[in-house]
């Protein structure tokens, strides 16, 4: 039986309806998602599907219950088809993968037809039913029982189907969509992310009872000045509402509640009061959170107090399932977001799972709720035939936008609504704000493609970097309009790959300027789809690992987590630039503690210390401090110190929370200061003398002498004579150090407007050979000069290294003056040592535990700490330089007999191990393609340049810019 009213596409032809301009045909008006206590049957489960090419290889009559589905593969719904073996994922950034011809796509057009079989209790007979999609990617066309129901359009929206006529109660029903990768909708959902088609989200059949509450609007708001709540319920007319809590009893919904006293909804205290929405026919519960949100002089408020947004951008993903992601999974990424002090999440760039955002109310999240609308791929056609300033798209710019609205309109959480994303501008983003307000004035409306701020109220941008930042901060922007408006940044510090750095210093605009309310972190988290080699090796795929002719490589890896969600050293930096509670040193002898929360005090924090001599801990115990005040600061003195300390000591305070919180519990840590109590006493060093000849110098009491071979010894250290290399320390083979200056580009590095890759490559900085230049000996020094230098090029750096000795130690000074005109920034400024494989556990005294760069080193204390070799890799999906450990003073490598080697540095040394070469980790495409060798690569280092966010925004500032200067780098080798 086969009631479907459009053959069309059996004639081979392209249906109309996927070139109509993105509008969803059959479905219902738009409403709230609420929990209510009608009757709900999921179909999520295990479907039957088939794909096809095109429309017109797909089967024909395949909605028809009667038809033989028996060798079709079976398939889970929710899913992303290609993630389970059909067709393959996409990836493009900014670039459409098929001809821009809107409001046409391609034939070639992969069509997955699902097919899903239920029944239904036969209590169900007689009841209005309604069948919801929260989300088909790209369009569905929907029938059931053979009848044909309509089109969903708007993939990361929700669509319902009136299925009452078509339902049959106590008995087998038969559920067909016709999935279509693309669709005019397609043209405006180029956001930077895989093209994955599929039912992604819950499908659902649920009772609609007669005189039951199909929708309704919580408004709830938090004055402030009084610390009373109103509330209000519209949309369900004799409905009555119960609050408990509230002492609201079955008091009617519609009526303004005044309550003289409510906790407020804050992201740091999550206040949400349980109710209920009754009539005779359906009771819907609710959470209900009150908070007021408003711009106020310019400042975006959130009850009565100016917000800092300490926020990330949010895309939804999974590493094995693409676009689904699974409810315990979305919990615990959420609560790693807390933990990691984030309090704001922008959906870049389409309203997530509903389930989300019930999340975000419970754990406190401020949200941005981003509309389904990115036509970026017009931008390279210099937006031309936009959708967004097109007449004929209004209709699906305006449905989307109240799809969001009315879906999402009742959680605290949400604090403004985007309209989309690089969308250009246009009358049709207008327009969508306008109808925005006109439903919703409690939220302001974001959009960072209107610059001129015409239809926005709040000023967004992407990447500005810090100096333009600052400028606006300081009223400098020449736009009347927009100096009056909040500053947001939607996307900033860009954290693809090794990065991003500069985080402190964003930071510091933010508090400085009351305008610049913060921004959002690109992105969350890496895109990367899990994958094995043919050996076993499990990697990360990304763009054109499957074979797309357009792609975007690994554009999509650019997460402060991993595609596993595990935290990369970009979000661990992140919890130390956003911690809520920071500790410095104080005036004379005192320790200074700032609040940083916006709403809370600090009576739940706990401020444990703990001194420490070269990292062995000595003394330690807890602090005072009191309940602080948000905002507040106070000094507090410090602990009474031993008096003789010998050596560097530290003393470490850490904040930690006493009380379990959702999403935070006890002991998460709150904030982490140092204060040094005792400085290192310098080395004595051997300074060269005008002469050229160290002074003297209580390592230099061995002295040069030639052995076998050519070989020349001092102290435990044996070099070879044609390079001027060390070849042993004691019984420890090694190799170097040689100079070197190149690293595994970064992502920041490889991308961007300039990327300095490619200036470096040019130059050759990855292939410098050495000559040696002179060798001398006198007594109890050895001098070697080397120059090292790119072919084909007069540039170079010329290294005088002076080496002296004891019985066990050798020390080398290292003077490195550049030749020649250097345009370009070094990557690095150090040098490389090779020693055995087998000396693979680290204990260093220094910064630590992670990795840190020059402009990224907020999250490591000076202590001692140890890792393994293997443990000290970060492995970036994009393999790149990684795992350096900043400010050095010693690192021992041993091996399992306790035996090794210790590097000294003369005061500090940046430092790096690894199992494999620089060039290997160069050469590596993904992690798969790093095999360890035989040996240990150290790199003990001066300095590298920092990481910066240039792939998608500024390079490092210039502070950290590691010009072509000489520099002096000292250091010794000690035999263990
Ligand atoms: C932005 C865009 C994001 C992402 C980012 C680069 O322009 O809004 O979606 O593409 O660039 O990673």
């Amino acid at each position: 039986m086969s009631t479907t009213t459009s053959p069309t596409d059996h004639a081979g032809r392209i249906p109309a309806y996927l070139s109509g301009f993105a509008r969803p045909s059959g479905t219902l008006e738009p409403r709230a998602s609420l929990d209510s206590d009608a009757p709900v049957i999921s179909l999520n489960g295990t479907w039957r599907f088939h794909l096809s090419p095109t429309i017109a290889a797909a089967p024909e009559g395949f909605w028809s219950p009667d038809f033989d589905d028996a060798e079709w593969a079976g398939l889970p719904v929710p899913s992303s088809w290609p993630m389970h073996g059909h067709g393959n994922p996409a990836y493009t950034n900014v670039v459409f993968p098929f001809p821009v011809d809107p409001p046409h796509v391609p034939t070639e057009n992969p069509t997955g037809d699902h097919r899903y079989t239920f029944t239904v209790p036969a209590s169900w007979s007689g009841q209005r039913v309604v069948l919801r999609f929260d989300g088909v990617d790209s369009c569905g066309r929907v029938w059931l029982n053979g009848a044909e129901l309509g089109v969903t359009q708007g993939s990361r929206l929700a669509a319902e189907f009136d299925v009452t006529d078509h339902l049959r109660a106590g008995a087998s029903n038969v559920l067909a969509v016709r999935v279509h990768q693309w669709s005019s909708g397609s043209y405006l959902e180029d956001q930077d992310m895989w093209w994955l088609p599929g039912i992604f989200r819950d499908v659902t059949l649920r009772q609609r009872p007669a005189g039951g509450i199909d929708d309704i609007f919580v408004h709830a708001d938090y004055d402030h000045r009084t610390g009373s709540g109103t509330l209000r319920i519209t949309g369900a007319d004799d409905a009555k509402l119960t609050v408990p809590e509230l002492g609201l009893v079955d008091v009617p919904a519609q009526q303004t509640h005044h309550i003289a006293a409510v906790r407020p909804w804050t992201p740091e205290t999550p206040a949400l009061y349980a109710a209920t929405v009754s009539t005779a026919a359906e009771t819907v519960s609710l959470r209900i959170g009150f908070r007021t949100v408003a711009i106020i002089d310019g400042i975006l408020t959130v009850n009565g107090r100016r917000i800092q947004l300490h926020g990330v951008n949010r895309h939804e993903f999974h590493p094995d399932l693409g676009r689904v992601v699974p409810l315990d999974v979305v919990r615990a990424e959420l609560e790693l977001m807390k933990s990691h002090h984030i309090n704001a999440i922008r959906t870049s760039h389409y309203p997530p799972h509903p389930a989300v955002l019930d999340l975000c109310d419970e754990l406190g999240l401020f949200v941005v709720d981003e509309c389904d609308v990115e036509t970026h791929g017009f931008h390279l056609i210099d937006w031309r035939g936009n959708p967004s300033d097109d007449p004929q798209w209004t209709d699906a710019y305006l449905d989307r936008m109240a799809r969001m609205v009315e879906r999402d309109k009742n959680h605290p959480s949400i604090i403004m609504w985007s309209l989309g994303n690089e969308a250009g501008t246009g009358a049709n983003l207008a327009a969508m704000a306008d109808w925005a307000r006109g439903r919703d004035n409690s939220r302001p409306i974001h959009y960072e493609g209107d610059r001129d701020c015409a239809y926005v109220d709040v000023y967004s941008r992407m990447y500005a970097n810090h100096a333009e930042s600052e400028s606006i901060g300081r009223g400098e922007d020449p736009d009347e309009h927009r100096r009056a408006l909040p500053f947001i940044l939607c996307e900033y510090a860009h954290a693809m790959g090794n990065g991003p750095g500069g985080l402190t210093e964003y930071q510091r605009i933010f508090e400085t300027y009351p305008r610049c309310q913060g921004g959002f972190i690109w992105e969350w988290i890496d895109h990367g789809i899990r994958r094995r080699t043919p050996e076993g090796r499990e990697y990360y795929a990304y763009g054109g690992d499957f074979g797309e002719p357009v792609h975007d490589s690994n554009f999509i890896i650019d997460g402060l987590v991993f595609p596993d969600r595990t935290p990369s050293p970009g979000l661990v930096e992140l919890a130390a630039v956003y911690a809520p509670v920071r500790i410095t040193a104080g005036g004379s002898g005192t320790i200074a503690i700032t609040n940083r929360y916006t709403y809370r005090d600090l009576s739940h924090v706990r401020f444990d210390w703990r001194l420490a001599v070269e990292g062995d801990p000595i003394a330690q115990g807890t602090l005072t401090v009191g309940a602080l005040e948000a905002g507040a600061s106070a000094e507090t003195p410090l602990p009474v110190l031993p008096q003789a300390l010998q050596a560097e000591t530290w003393l470490t305070v850490t904040a930690v929370s006493e009380v379990d919180e959702p999403g935070l519990p006890a002991g998460v840590p709150l904030g982490v200061g140092q204060i040094c109590v005792r400085p290192a006493v310098p080395r004595q060093r051997a300074e060269p003398t005008r002469g050229g000849k160290p002074n003297a110098n209580p390592l230099a009491n061995a002295a040069v002498r030639s052995a076998n071979k050519g070989f020349i010894e001092l102290g435990p250290a044996v070099f070879e004579p044609t390079r001027g290399e060390l070849i042993r320390l004691g019984d420890i083979p090694v190799h170097g150090p040689t100079l070197d200056v190149w690293r595994a580009p970064i992502d920041n590095d490889r991308y961007g407007h300039r990327p300095l890759e490619n200036s470096w490559r040019e130059l050759g900085l990855h292939r410098m050979t050495h000559r040696l230049v002179d060798l001398g000996t006198d007594g109890d020094t050895l001098t070697v000069i080397v120059r090292t230098a790119p072919a084909g090029n007069d540039l170079a750096m010329l290294t005088t290294w002076r080496w002296t000795a004891s019985e066990s130690a050798a020390h080398v000074s290292i003077d490195c003056v550049p030749e020649g005109d250097w345009i370009v920034p070094l990557p690095r400024a150090g040098t490389r040592l090779i020693l055995p494989g087998s000396l693979d556990s680290v204990r260093w005294f220094g910064g630590g535990p992670g990795e840190a760069y020059a402009d990224s080193r907020s999250a490591v204390t000076i202590d001692a700490h140890s890792a393994t070799v293997d443990e000290m890799q970060t492995p970036y999906v994009y393999p790149q330089e990684n795992g350096n450990r900043t400010g050095v003073r010693w690192a021992e490598l041993r091996g399992r007999d306790g035996a090794g080697l210790r590097i000294s540095g003369d005061p500090t040394i940046e430092f790096t191990a690894r199992r494999w070469s620089t060039e290997d980790l160069d050469a590596a495409a993904h992690t798969s393609d790093l095999t360890a060798r035989d040996s240990i690569f150290v790199n003990i280092d001066y300095a590298q340049h920092g990481l910066g966010s240039a792939a998608c925004g500024p390079g490092p500032l210039p502070a950290y810019v590691l010009e072509a200067r000489p520099f002096t780098l000292a250091f010794t080798l000690e035999h263990l």
